[in-house]
């Protein structure tokens, strides 16, 4: 597809719901005793993957607009699934489901698409083995001898919030506490969801501790817009001349604040506004106005606050003044895509200062850039950053692959060429 170029963007903006909370509402829902209603769900293609997968394993949900219910059958009411469950481009759905599905009385097999098939699931069948489960294989397709699962005192090795969740799942399944002390302070949203369904769970500083679970409470789940795509908008409204973005209804929750720290370290015209908490979670308005930008760095405990928003402040680097250096973010690396090398990559076609390196990027701003074909490597995030970075480039650019953002923001380029003044 043709990127077509915006002069000033101007308007008001309600970006769909969160992605990790719509995905964990359809699985705790589906574990809990009664009926959840669900609004503001995020109807992308990964978070309808959770739901097939529930659906197949006897679960009742109800799909209408961005509501959903969810006719939760308890923590021991999942039927063993006819086939193999198909998790198509989400890590969070195969690695949130092996936490769920290693203590059940039943085996399961779960595949994915061609990128799910290459992403490191060792990270959460290792430690889940610790606790007496039985998983085949490191990379889908898994078979799941659900077991009995015991407790144990983990320290994680990475900061990611998808391995947390599938310990913590797992726990409410186990005999005697499960301890987990995470490296970095990653998203908490399970832990909110579970403590507010009435969980057997504790957290204290960078430490959860679960104990086994009989009963989930069914709650009314109210969806906040994802950050993570709100991130597209603020980078948008930040680079773009004579512009002004009010971005509605976005879930300010401090574990995934970090793109809001960076862009004010950059020098962002930004303000918060209607400040208010739905459902235990915190929500604002954004608002973005045209801003002079210049590097930063960027490193250590803000990395899992942002991880999905680098490619696009990677973007807001390039029209910044000075260097942004980006470390501790080898995360990257097992996304989607390789994230390092495709922003790297993409970037350097149209003349962008940029390079790799063991654990992030150095990127050198301010200077003019020029149009390119670019490559999304069937990857949401990607493809929609690119869109950003090319409006302010010389000459035309084109996307090999616009429908992969369905994954996480279907009608984006309906919502960002409606913001054209
Ligand atoms: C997610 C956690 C993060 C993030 C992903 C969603 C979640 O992954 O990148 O998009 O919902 O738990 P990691 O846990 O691998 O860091």
């Amino acid at each position: 597809m043709d990127i077509r170029k915006m002069r000033s963007v101007r308007g008001e903006i309600t970006i769909p719901g969160d992605k990790s909370i719509s995905h964990r509402a359809v699985m705790l829902g589906s574990l809990a005793d009664g009926i959840t209603h669900i609004s503001g769900f995020l109807k992308g293609a990964d978070c309808l993957s959770t739901i097939d997968c529930f659906r197949a394993m006897g679960i009742k949900i109800d799909i209408d607009g961005s509501d959903v219910t969810v006719y939760g059958k308890g923590l021991h009411g999942l039927n063993k699934p006819q086939k193999t469950l198909y998790t198509g481009n989400s890590g969070t759905t195969t690695r949130l489901l092996c936490g769920i599905l290693a203590g059940q009385p039943f085996d399961t097999d779960i595949t994915g698409d061609a990128s799910i098939c290459k992403r490191p699931m060792g990270r959460v069948t290792k430690p889940l083995s610790l606790m007496g489960a039985d998983i085949e294989n490191e990379y889908c397709p898994l078979h799941i001898h659900g077991t009995r699962l015991h407790g144990m005192e983990y320290n994680m090795t990475v900061a990611s919030a998808q391995v947390k969740t599938a310990l913590i799942l797992a726990g409410l399944y186990a005999e005697g506490d499960t301890i987990i002390h995470e490296i970095e302070k990653s998203r908490d949203h399970t832990e909110l969801m579970l403590a507010a369904m009435g969980a057997n769970l504790e957290t204290n500083g960078l430490t959860i501790k679960v104990g086994k679970t009989d009963f989930l409470k069914a709650q009314d789940i109210l969806v906040p817009g994802d950050i993570s795509s709100a991130a597209f908008f603020i980078v948008l409204g930040a680079i773009m001349p004579d512009s002004e973005i009010i971005i509605r209804n976005v879930g300010i929750n401090p574990t995934r604040t970090g793109i809001i720290d960076v862009m004010r370290a950059m020098g962002a015209n930004m303000e918060l506004i209607n400040e208010h908490t739905a459902a235990g979670e915190p929500v604002a308005d954004i608002v973005i106005r045209s801003s002079e930008l210049h590097g930063t760095e960027i490193a250590g405990a803000i990395i899992p606050r942002l991880i999905d928003e680098l490619p696009v402040i990677a973007a807001a680097a390039v029209f910044a003044e000075g260097k942004t250096v980006i470390r501790d973010a080898q995360e990257l690396k097992v996304k989607e895509t390789n994230r390092i090398r495709a922003v790297v990559d993409e970037f350097r076609k149209c003349g962008i200062d940029i390079e790799e390196t063991a654990d992030g990027m150095i990127i050198t701003g301010g200077k003019p850039i020029h149009g390119a074909d670019f490559a999304a490597y069937g990857d949401h995030r990607m493809a929609m950053s690119l869109a950003i970075l090319s409006q302010l480039a010389d000459g035309e650019s084109t996307l090999d692959d616009s429908s992969c953002v369905d994954v996480s923001y279907p009608g984006f380029f309906e919502d960002f060429y409606g913001l054209e003044k």
